[in-house]
């Protein structure tokens, strides 16, 4: 009895030195596919069309447009994890272009910008294009800033 007392005191300390438990590996949920439809997609529309939909106006509504800005920026983080990023070259170049236009967003966003929010539109469509036109596939090229209209 003295013994096993001694041994598990004695394995106790041995697991106490025990090395700092590791992070565990990041694991993606949804494709990239997934996010782009979830996420990525209507979130970009809320500052496309910022000035032509309703604009949020209560504190909540504001906190939860934020919301959706931040989850757009950090979007781009999520393309850019181990696992999804189709390569670790231009994609990433891509990816860093819509993590700009995002975080610009929320910050607009936390400031209740909305001509700011609505100045970021060309900025975001040539990060979607930009991708797009490199990575979609079966998609028609297009050129990164909207033609004008005539
Ligand atoms: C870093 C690259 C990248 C960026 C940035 C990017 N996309 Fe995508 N997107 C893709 C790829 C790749 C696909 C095709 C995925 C597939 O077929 O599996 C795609 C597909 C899509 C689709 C098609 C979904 C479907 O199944 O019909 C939509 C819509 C879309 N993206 C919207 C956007 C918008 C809006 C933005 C900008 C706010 C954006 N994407 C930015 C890479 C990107």
């Amino acid at each position: 009895m003295k013994i096993l007392a001694l041994l598990l005191l004695v394995s106790g300390v041995a697991l106490a030195q025990a090395p700092a438990v590791q992070a565990p590996t990041l694991k993606p949920v949804g494709t990239v596919d997934d996010l782009m439809i979830s996420f990525i997609w209507p979130a970009s529309d809320e500052v496309f069309y910022i000035t032509t939909r309703d604009l949020p106006k209560t504190e909540e509504e504001w906190l939860h447009f934020r919301g959706r800005m931040l989850m757009l920026a950090e979007s781009a983080n999520l393309l850019m994890m181990p696992g999804r990023a189709w390569d670790n070259d231009q994609w990433m170049k891509d990816a860093l272009r819509l993590r700009d236009a995002g975080t610009a967003a929320y910050v607009a966003a936390k400031a209740k910008d909305v001509d700011k929010i609505a100045a970021l539109s060309d900025q975001m469509y040539a990060a979607c294009v930009g991708c797009h036109n490199d990575y979609r596939p079966n998609y028609r090229k297009r050129p990164l800033t909207p033609e004008p209209l005539p």
